[in-house]
């Protein structure tokens, strides 16, 4: 056997040779396959990069049929049991599990970082008492590019992993001073001798008390639910982080980029939609006239389906396990029977199971966010804190890889021919 592809031209009647390694061939390998002297070369066309892999990445192992989720060869299940938060963002961005002493200096330095400069709460206070926290956490992402110029030395060891240190330690504290300033209530400080999850919880929630009392099982629930988000290799937001740094540009501002990606409600906006679905829905005797609706091409059904799971997503998984565990705590969520219920029509309807769809990481997400007394608004912001690490590690391994240069796919045009330039007072 040997690793080649053999390809016949019609047009031309030559063959080719194509090297086939680790299970892919080289797009510009195609180039040779001329039909004449003026073709410049044969081109793949995969709009949504449906069938090409941009990069080699050490980072995170999906399959899609197996419902296989691993971080560095770790199984999602095993770090969601028994890891953190922190230690799993450690994982990513350095590619081991951090010896006791790492562990302890990777906290301390995080823990150092959290505060955010004066002028940065100004910038987030100019905004609308109704902005969307998820369009001030990405437009201060982006301003902190200028707070921290020496963010620029991407090729800077040192300096790269102070950024790693601000981003990681600063987005709680963006998310907070957003939500903070949404429901018109001042800034909590960071209370540095609070775990990562738990400062965050206490720079959203404490009120007048001195010291904020935080709830064990909530603090474990969305230490899962930060785990489970942490990176999920090529996605769209994260091929946004890659497409925007392959410019050299720093960390802060394409990040940014991936976050705006992230808004959207086919990535990360989609746990916020899913709970504007099961409020429209309103009880589950609407059920399946909504499910109708979906088949008749009228809508999605929010938290269903994934362009790589096509068995299940295992995060779900998970998260269904969470959300029983904070319900226990919070009371359960009135909307979790239309959610239930929405998962046992489709899971059993012809149209869901011929396409593959099952529910995504946020069918059920949102559902604990609420009854964790988040708004809706907030549920990208919860996908994007955890997220940062897995933005960061895949930017870091992009800078670094000798194969990358900057993003720049080709086209096929199809608009007009050469024309020439009409003045405004002859056109029809
Ligand atoms: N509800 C109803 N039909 C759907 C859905 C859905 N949620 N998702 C896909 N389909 C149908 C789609 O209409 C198409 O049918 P047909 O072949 O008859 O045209 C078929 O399934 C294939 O869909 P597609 O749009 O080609 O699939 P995709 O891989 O491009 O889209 C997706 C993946 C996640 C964007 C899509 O499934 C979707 O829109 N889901 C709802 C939004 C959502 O939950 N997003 C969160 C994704 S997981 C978290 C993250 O990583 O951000």
């Amino acid at each position: 056997m040997t690793d080649t592809l053999t390809l016949t031209d019609n047009r031309t009647g030559k063959q080719y040779e194509i090297p086939i390694k680790d299970g892919v061939i080289r797009a510009t390998d195609l180039r040779q396959v001329k039909s004449g002297p003026d073709d410049p070369g044969l081109m793949t066309y995969d709009p949504a990069f449906m069938n090409t892999a941009a990069c080699r990445s050490r980072i995170t192992y999906i399959d899609g049929d197996k419902g296989i989720l691993e971080y560095r060869g770790y199984p999602i299940e095993q770090l969601a049991e028994r890891s953190t938060y922190l230690e799993t963002a450690y994982l990513i961005i350095f590619g081991e599990l951090p010896t006791a002493a790492q562990l302890e200096s990777w906290k301390e330095e995080i823990t150092l970082h959290t505060m955010l400069h004066e002028n940065i709460k100004k910038l987030m206070e100019g905004f609308q008492y109704d902005a969307h926290p998820m369009g001030v956490f990405l437009s201060t992402v982006g301003a902190f590019s200028t707070f921290y110029p020496d963010a620029k030395q991407i090729f800077d060891e040192q300096a790269r992993k102070k950024q790693v240190h601000r981003l990681i330690a600063k987005v709680p504290t963006i998310a907070a001073y957003a939500f903070r300033h949404s429901i018109g209530r001042p800034y909590n400080q960071p209370d540095n001798e609070l775990s990562f999850i738990g400062n965050f919880l206490n720079m959203l929630f404490r009120m007048t008390e001195l010291k904020y009392k935080v709830s064990p099982a909530l603090e474990r629930a969305l230490d899962v639910l930060f785990i489970l988000h942490a990176d999920h290799e090529q996605n769209c937001s994260t091929s946004a982080m890659r497409g925007i740094g392959s410019s050299h540009v720093d960390p802060y501002s394409a990040m940014a980029g991936a976050a705006a990606a992230l808004y959207g409600p086919l990535h990360g906006g989609a746990n916020e939609a899913v709970l504007r679905m099961l409020k429209e829905i309103g009880s589950i005797d609407n059920v399946p006239g909504f499910i109708k609706r979906v088949k008749a091409g009228e809508g999605r059904l929010m938290g269903f389906g994934h362009r790589i799971y096509k068995s299940y997503d295992p995060r779900a998984k998970i998260i269904k396990r969470t959300a029983d565990e904070v319900f226990e705590v919070t009371g359960k969520n009135p909307l979790l029977d239309i959610a239930l219920e929405l998962e046992r029509i489709a899971l059993q309807d012809e149209y869901f199971v011929t396409r593959k769809l099952y529910p995504n990481v946020d069918f059920y997400s949102g559902l604990i966010y609420q009854a964790m007394n988040f708004p809706v608004t907030m549920f990208p912001v919860l996908f994007a804190i955890p997220r940062t690490a897995g933005w960061i590690a895949q930017w870091e391994e992009m800078i670094l890889d000798s194969e990358q240069k900057i993003a720049r796919p080709r086209q096929v045009y199809t608009g007009s021919p050469r024309r020439d330039y009409i003045p405004v007072d002859k056109r029809t």
